[in-house]
């Protein structure tokens, strides 16, 4: 392993604003249903921003709303770092991260405890439906943790993706809360997504318009 990915490895294991649970065999289960008592400390609601990377949103976000509370979820703990790092060197008391799989999201959260979901550039995963984030398979773990018609909040370069989402919602007889073809288009100054991802930024780069869909669950 490179050794500036050895050091963040090392490093993660004592910031505070990271839990790691990796081993699901554990005897040792993760307290669920105690993120906002234990956890944040207040009664906030908590968001989730899905498959983070390096966490933009997530920091975005928590500035934009210092009453909501954000954790980011994802299974690269080199690029969570970067966002850990950033959160815990800006005094952030409102966002956290959780280094695991999203497939296993109903081992951390319990019913009712998540408000909001946000899943930003995740794999459109050509040929595999089921790893997609907005898959049914997906939907029915998040209705496991989440409240009643909270707002899953999709951003892709993905035509695919997109696409797949809108079959998806038609299928499960889903609301559509907002659906944009071209952010950047359509409404460049919203505050909320003009947010910008690493993943978002190279898209851009190349030239690919960012469509974005919120629904509910
Ligand atoms: C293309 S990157 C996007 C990262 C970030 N959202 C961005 O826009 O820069 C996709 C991320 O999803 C994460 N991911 C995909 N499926 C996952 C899963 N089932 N569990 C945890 N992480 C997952 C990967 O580890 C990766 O960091």
């Amino acid at each position: 392993m490179p050794k500036i990915k050895q050091r963040r490895f090392d490093e993660m294991r004592k910031l505070e604003n990271v839990f790691e649970w990796t081993d699901y065999n554990s005897s040792n289960p993760f307290p669920k249903g105690t993120w906002n008592k234990k956890i944040f400390k207040n009664d906030n609601p908590i968001v989730l921003e899905l498959a983070c990377g390096k966490a933009e949103y997530s920091v975005g976000l928590g500035k934009l709303y210092p009453n909501k509370n954000f954790v980011g979820v994802d299974i690269k703990g080199n690029r969570m770092w970067v966002g850990a790092t950033k959160a815990k060197s800006q005094g952030m008391n409102n966002l956290r991260f959780l280094r695991a799989y999203i497939d296993h999201l109903d081992q951390f959260f319990c019913e009712n405890e998540v408000s909001e979901i946000w899943v930003l550039f995740s794999d459109p995963y050509i040929n595999k439906e089921r790893k997609r984030l907005t898959s049914p398979k997906f939907l029915e773990l998040y209705r496991k943790i989440a409240k009643r018609g909270i707002s899953i909040n999709l951003k892709t370069d993905s035509d695919l993706l997109y696409e797949f989402t809108h079959e998806v919602i038609e299928e499960e007889n889903l609301e559509i809360y907002r659906d944009i073809k071209d952010v950047y288009e359509e409404c460049p100054d919203d505050p909320q997504l003009s947010i910008q991802t690493y993943y978002e930024k190279m898209h851009l780069k190349n030239g690919k318009k960012i469509k974005f869909i919120s629904f509910g669950l």
